[in-house]
């Protein structure tokens, strides 16, 4: 049974086609880096636009990649929410309008859900329950993943996610967009304890999380050292090296990854839970994956982490949550509409 699976809920325009919900014929992602690069963010209404341009092409590559026709696809499974809307809006109206003419099911897939099944994809199905780490540009959520489709949310960010901390710090810094894998690079050179920065760890709230206030100790660190220009958001051309760029994100990305990995084995100690799995952007960390899996490893914890372009966003994931979804019997029809907050 192929599937067929469509992504477009932020700025990376996505199709995939799986076999019987396990094997993955092709994984096709057309990523607006470039397009968005210059403003230091994702502009919604270019990814939009950016969407339309890449769909059908994505789409084509996807089925040719696979050597599979369309017509022997028997469902399509595509991400309604959450995201930006004008972006969801794409691949949701492209899939509805080829399920249409092409008399298909269509399945409606929660993008966190495609992130909290991605491990899936080189693993197999853990035994339940387990942990999830999601950590994204948008999210940072512990999840209790009971069984497929049986998800308890531990844990949330009070504030920014993870990845959106790691986009301002390295603003900040001067380092460039997207941040998250500038910082992890830089940090390679920085030295441990060169500067310190806060553990936030919102002892009343167990297993949420906060790091705007990092975000905060950074640009304090740079104002009080004369390091930022206020004016211009950006640091002092000239005055900040490149070993100071490098010890500021070598000690931001302790205190982010300090806080993700203790509260994340704390609670699969709590649930009795003996794998751990993560996913989202942020999962493709060079040192959370390191600290996540030395950490577990004392305590008898397995950790599951999807190779890096299965972390960041990409259809397949989005294809294993709609097959299972699918082989329930789950159908959406022509009212689908692209929702850009939407719990799990
Ligand atoms: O899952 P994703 O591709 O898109 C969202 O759903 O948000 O995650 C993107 C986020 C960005 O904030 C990016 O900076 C972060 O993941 N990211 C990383 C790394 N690679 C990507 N953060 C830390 N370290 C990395 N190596
Ligand atoms: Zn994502």
């Amino acid at each position: 049974m192929f599937l067929l699976a469509i992504e477009s809920s932020c700025d990376e325009t996505a199709a995939a086609v799986i076999e019987d919900g396990t094997r993955i014929l092709s994984s096709i992602v057309a990523s607006q880096t470039d397009v968005h690069s210059k403003y230091g963010g994702v502009v919604p209404e270019l990814a939009s636009r950016a969407h339309l341009e890449s769909i059908v092409p994505v789409v084509d590559e996807a089925l040719e990649q696979a050597n599979v026709e369309f017509a022997d696809i028997e469902a399509v499974a595509v991400t309604y929410g959450p995201g930006l809307v004008g972006s969801l809006l794409v691949g949701v109206s492209f899939a509805k309008a080829i399920t249409f003419v092409n008399k298909k099911p269509l399945v409606a897939v929660n993008h966190l859900e495609g992130h909290l099944l991605s491990s899936i994809i080189e693993y197999g199905v853990p035994e339940f329950p387990y942990i999830t780490l999601v950590v994204s540009g948008g999210h940072s959520n512990i999840y209790l993943v009971k069984g497929i489709g049986d998800y308890q949310l531990l844990g949330f960010t009070v504030d920014d996610a993870a990845g959106e901390a790691f986009d301002k710090v390295a603003k900040m810094l001067g380092l460039g967009y997207p941040g998250g894998p500038l910082i992890d690079k830089a940090a390679a050179n920085g030295r441990e304890g060169a500067v310190e920065f806060p553990r936030p760890y919102l002892r009343d709230k167990k297993y949420c999380f906060s790091f705007s206030g990092l975000k905060t100790a950074v640009l304090t660190y740079l104002k009080k050292e004369n390091l930022y220009d206020s004016k211009t958001k950006l640091p002092v051309d000239g005055k900040i090296t490149e070993q100071i760029q490098c010890d500021i994100a070598r000690n931001f990305q302790d205190a982010v990854v300090d806080v993700l990995v203790d509260k994340t084995i704390s609670a699969a100690i709590e649930y009795g839970c003996g794998t751990i799995t993560i996913a989202g952007g942020v999962a493709c960390n060079s040192r959370l994956r390191k600290e996540m899996k030395r950490l577990s490893s004392e305590k008898n914890i397995k950790v599951l982490y999807p190779s890096l372009p299965y972390c960041i966003d990409n259809a397949a994931m989005i294809g294993i949550a709609g097959y299972y979804r699918y082989i329930k019997g789950e159908r959406a029809d022509m009212t689908l509409n692209a929702v850009a907050r939407v719990k799990l």
